[in-house]
């Protein structure tokens, strides 16, 4: 019941065993989206505080279902019994699809899959990647399986925003691809849309520089933060402006995302704000640091 059957080459295959690496915001969404799908979920963490950490994510995110009367106790027990964590990604070796979650490094994630690649048995195991900053091409290079490795992209929060954009790169079958919206589609019931292995892929390339712009608005006096927002939310019906939006994104981020598009493009519109640049060099990130262009107190 639990398993997705996908056609690849004429043979059927079965998705059951899943793995994702880093449990911070996005791993421990895509983690709890995988749990309640039915998967074997391994998460990946690198020391024991990311692991309690991203437990208490889980748990605090199923137990919220729990107390909205979304999901019964015994579902979410369930669910987390699927879950367990690994500080050892030689443990991975038995995954059937892997999505790579940890930040937006590129020493930290050309490490994680290089050492996909060798503990990963399964020669068909899709290596999907949710960065927002780094061409799939290029993780996909320190492999040698590229055929297999795809962008999965999760929108924040995961467990509620309907879209993963599925991007291949140049050297990605398309059978992969194939395989891996088959796997979003059927498995976890959200919607994809197939991009091209570009900076910003479709929905980062459309939103970060109307951040990117409300954070120069604020910059220049233009309005204050709540205006900015306020504006957007009522003016335009977002669910949220564009500054609140920064804040649960996280800066840094939206920095990341920011410089892999004005790398890639060139254009000043892409360029990061010197506000947004020296806000995370103080380390207010948002939401998950308790502090950004709001306070978010514990
Ligand atoms: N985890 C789980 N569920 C959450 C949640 C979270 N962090 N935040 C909100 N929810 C759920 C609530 O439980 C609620 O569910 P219900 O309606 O079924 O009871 C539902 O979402 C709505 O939440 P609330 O009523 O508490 O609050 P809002 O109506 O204000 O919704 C929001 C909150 C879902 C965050 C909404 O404001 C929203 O969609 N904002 C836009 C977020 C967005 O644009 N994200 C994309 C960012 S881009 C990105 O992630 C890509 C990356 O590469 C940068």
């Amino acid at each position: 019941r639990h398993t997705i059957h996908v056609r690849k080459l004429g043979t059927m295959e079965s998705i059951s065993r899943v793995g994702v690496v880093g449990c911070g915001v996005m791993g421990a969404g895509i983690a709890e989206l995988c749990a309640r799908a039915g998967l074997d979920v391994l998460v990946g963490v690198s020391r024991p505080a990311s692991r309690d950490a991203g437990r208490a994510r889980l748990t605090g995110s199923l137990d919220r279902l729990v107390g909205k009367g979304k999901l019964s106790a015994r579902d979410r027990d369930a669910a987390l019994a699927r879950i367990s964590f690994t500080a050892d990604l030689g443990d991975f070796a038995d995954r059937q699809l892997v999505v790579e979650a940890v930040s937006e490094q590129e020493s930290v994630k050309l490490d994680v899959f290089a050492t996909l690649d060798k503990v990963v048995e399964d020669e068909h195991a899709i290596l999907g990647s949710n960065t927002s900053s780094f061409p799939i091409v290029q993780l996909g290079g320190v492999t040698s399986r590229p055929e297999n490795v795809v962008g999965l992209h999760f929108f924040n929060p995961a467990t509620v925003l309907p879209l993963v954009e599925v991007v291949g790169s140049v050297l990605t079958d398309a059978s992969t691809v194939d395989r891996a919206e088959a796997f979003v589609t059927e498995l976890l019931g959200k919607q994809v849309v197939r991009t091209k292995d570009r900076a910003g892929f479709v929905v980062n390339a459309l939103l970060i520089p109307y951040l990117l712009s409300a954070v120069r608005m604020l910059e220049s006096g233009m309005a204050p933060i709540a205006d900015i927002d306020k504006a957007m939310t009522l003016g335009c019906a977002h669910p949220m402006g564009p500054l609140s939006l920064i804040d649960l994104i996280g800066l840094d981020i939206v920095a990341a995302i920011s410089e892999s598009l004005y790398l890639e493009y060139r254009e000043p519109h892409y360029s990061p704000p010197p506000l947004l640049s020296r806000m995370v060099s103080g380390g207010l990130l948002g939401k998950k640091t308790g502090r950004g262009f709001y306070e978010y107190p514990r």
